[in-house]
């Protein structure tokens, strides 16, 4: 009995330190953090601050209630991208007022930091749907902090880039107009799209924001890239120079393209962007575009899934590109394996980008794979 209970309470003991042992990444599979309880940081992204990485992402609960932000944002922080230590609730909702935009219950997805150098300011933004509103609202918001940790402070969220038109939408649509009754998908009505009947629609107010990632270019300007125009559209936006705001300046890609989860990365002097199609939690076909400038034209290149499942992306959804530290041209493609009926459960699919022979990133499962793969 002795013995046993020995054995127990070493057991006890040494769990976490047995799950903070992971050697290599197993997409898909359960990600224990520090204290082996699977991380929940979904829809995230990762900042790279003083030697550290630190993993921002949705904490979500259990049930089809999950989804609903009753947390909060959710940090992690790793030396090797394999071990995550819990951090704590690093934007927290607001649990005591119903009249702030992130009251408890509402939206607050995919949210993403970055570090202005010029102010000591760690800036969140992030995809916000007000409380009892569905998805229409489509905001983006913002927090900020003082420490990579949080705690953040919500600041305010907004519909961005009001009475602003794209950098390259043409002069002569702007004062163009549409009968009210266009059958939605009709040929006609996709004509408009593109050509500006919801840009306009929403010049007022401020255009829609929903899925989106952060972009810092290597002059440190940063830009916030987001689902607009009903999803059917993404929007570039630059953000000013203390990244707090839109400075009006942005761009429209792929319009009725229907690209959602943009993530993005620089390699061999050209920018990418990995998105999906528009299938709400279910899985579908990534989309590879391509641009010589974040502000550039980008166009549509292949699907950079290959093999089994490769038109639903491996069962998953873009969220981040993470280049990885001291190494050259590695990079991380980080989604999401959602699971809508019980969200805390959703799992991380990572794989490393490969290249092929015309230098363009292909997205291959593994069941396993660890950072000497970059090596090579
Ligand atoms: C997905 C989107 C997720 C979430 C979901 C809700 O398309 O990427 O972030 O918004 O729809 O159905």
């Amino acid at each position: 009995m002795k013995n046993l209970l020995l054995t127990l309470f070493s057991v006890l003991i040494f769990l976490p330190a047995i799950a903070q042992n992971q050697k290599s990444f197993q997409p898909g599979e359960l990600w224990p953090d520090n204290k082996g309880i699977h991380i929940n940081a979904h829809g995230g992204g990762i900042m790279f601050y003083e030697g550290k990485y630190y993993w921002f992402g949705e904490h979500k609960i259990e049930g089809k209630m999950g989804n609903r932000a009753m947390v909060g944002v959710h940090c992690y922080s790793s030396g090797d991208l394999l071990n995550w230590t819990e951090e704590g609730i690093a934007l927290e909702v607001d649990k005591d007022n119903p009249d702030s935009d992130i009251t408890q219950g509402c939206i607050l997805e995919r949210p993403k930091v970055i570090y202005n150098a010029k102010t000591g300011k760690f800036v969140m933004w992030f995809h916000l749907e007000l409380k009892g509103m569905g998805y229409a609202a489509a905001r983006t918001g913002l927090a900020v902090a003082d420490k990579v940790t949080g705690p953040f402070t919500f600041v305010r969220s907004l519909n961005p880039n009001a009475g602003e038109w794209p950098l390259n939408f043409a002069d002569e649509l702007k004062g163009k107009n549409w009968p009210d009754d266009l059958k939605p998908w009709s040929d006609e009505w996709v004509q408009a799209v593109k050509d500006g009947m919801l840009l306009k629609r929403d010049f007022q107010k401020g255009q829609m924001a929903r899925d989106m990632t952060l972009y810092v270019d290597k002059d440190g300007k940063a830009y916030h890239i987001h689902a607009s125009e009903e999803n059917l559209t993404l929007h570039i936006s630059e953000l000013t120079d203390d990244y707090l705001g839109f400075t009006g300046n942005y761009i429209r890609v792929q319009p009725t393209g229907h690209n959602e989860a943009p993530s993005i990365f620089e390699y061999n002097g050209k920018y990418y962007m990995i998105t999906s199609g528009c299938t709400g939690w279910a899985p579908n076909a990534a989309r590879l575009l391509v641009s010589d400038s974040v502000m550039g034209e980008w166009e549509y290149v292949n699907n950079p899934c290959v093999g089994e499942d490769r038109d639903l992306t491996f069962h998953s959804q873009s969220t981040y590109i993470l280049p990885v530290e001291g190494k050259t041209d590695a990079f991380i493609f980080m989604a999401d394996r959602w699971q809508p009926q019980n969200p805390i459960d959703g799992r991380y699919i990572w794989l490393p980008i490969q290249f092929d022979d015309k230098g363009l990133p292909v997205l291959e499962w593994m069941d396993s794979w660890s950072m000497e793969i970059f090596d090579r």
